[in-house]
């Protein structure tokens, strides 16, 4: 069993869809411990609630330092028993000691083709108006692990879309969450079946 922790920041339609095919029993043996955001007003931590899962506020502007936050973040998960991280748009640096806690055990969906349109400030609208800035013909999403470097763990699961020649970036968005709805809960699927190796290498 996977007790896992969703972290988000804003709409949370990623994790919507996968306590749908949990509900729906196309995942086994996977349970949502907890959801956290850094956002009280995020639709993640609403949706945590209707479904009477765990939602807790945490940011790092509750505490002094990053490695007070840290400490916090980490107790929450022990409290909850989370022994799986998802990042479903968490817009927020992930502290390091949590990621050594978590190596190979912590996942974040991605809203393009990595490596291509990944790191630094390549997140939300902005990763899709690159991709057409750029001409792509096919775009899509990554779930990958995560490790220090923005985006640049190893892949666990990618799938593509055809840009067509009339996309705007918005249109694009939408059909790429339409897949990142299915890779997510697909990805925790293939870890609770044990079907992930965790020695991926990194994409660079
Ligand atoms: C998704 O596009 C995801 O790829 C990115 O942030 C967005 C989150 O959307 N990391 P939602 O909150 O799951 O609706």
């Amino acid at each position: 069993m996977l007790n896992v922790a969703v972290l988000g920041s804003g709409r949370g339609s990623n994790f919507a869809a996968i306590v749908k095919a949990i509900q729906e029993k196309r995942i086994g043996d996977v349970r949502i411990a907890v959801v956290i955001s850094n956002n009280s007003d995020s639709g993640i931590l609403e949706i945590g609630q209707q479904h009477g899962i765990p939602a807790v506020h945490l940011s790092q502007k509750q505490f002094a330092d990053e490695s007070l936050f840290a400490a916090g973040l980490m107790e929450v998960m022990r409290r909850h028993g989370t022994d799986f991280i998802v990042l479903a748009g968490y817009m927020k640096r992930v502290p390091t000691p949590i990621i050594e806690q978590y190596r190979n055990r912590i996942i974040n969906i991605h809203p393009a083709l990595l490596p291509k349109f990944g790191g630094t400030g390549m997140y939300g609208m902005r990763v899709h108006e690159a991709v057409i800035a750029a001409s792509e013909k096919t775009s899509g999403a990554t779930v990958h692990f995560v490790d220090e470097e923005y985006d640049r763990g190893g892949v666990v699961l990618q799938k593509s879309v055809a840009v067509a020649f009339d996309d705007t970036p918005e249109t694009l968005a939408s059909k790429v969450l339409n897949i990142e709805h299915e890779l997510l809960p697909e990805a925790l699927r293939l870890f609770a079946e044990g079907k992930v190796h965790r020695d991926v290498i990194a994409v660079h």
